[in-house]
């Protein structure tokens, strides 16, 4: 299977962008301090779909938040990675399609949405090269 490189070092903390991975678009967002402190903050149990921002990300990289952009209702690009700052009620994704809102973590708080944004295999090939698939 095909693998993609991401140069992440552009991305600024606040910012999200859109690669493809597989023909599919791919999110990979810098969070800052105060959305890991959201995404941490939520009540885990209280989720449709209870992950942690940990369980979500690479240790030592909580900041990084790769997650493929396909929402998991119907498959629409949720906006907030790149065109413009449509992130939703709860700070992440916001799925025009039919209202689906994603939180700092990207897991689904509001639509109909059943799942989080999933998370594809991914490793950091150095500090600033993420190797997805
Ligand atoms: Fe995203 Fe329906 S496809 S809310």
């Amino acid at each position: 299977a095909s693998s993609t490189e991401i140069d992440i070092s552009a991305i600024q903390p606040g910012q999200a962008i859109k690669a493809i991975f597989r023909k599919q678009p791919v999110f990979v967002r810098n969070l800052t301090p105060k959305e890991i402190e959201e995404a941490n903050g939520v009540d885990v149990g209280s989720l449709r779909d209870p992950q942690t921002l940990k369980e979500r990300t690479k240790e030592g990289k909580e900041n990084w938040l790769i997650t493929m952009g396909v929402c998991t209702h119907l498959g629409c690009v949720p906006l907030g990675a790149g065109e413009g700052e449509v992130k939703g009620e709860f700070g992440g994704y916001f799925c025009p399609c039919h209202g689906s809102s994603y939180d700092t973590a990207a897991r689904i708080r509001k639509g109909p949405a059943p799942k989080n944004l999933e998370v594809p295999e991914y490793a950091f090939a150095s500090d600033t090269v993420v190797k997805i698939g």
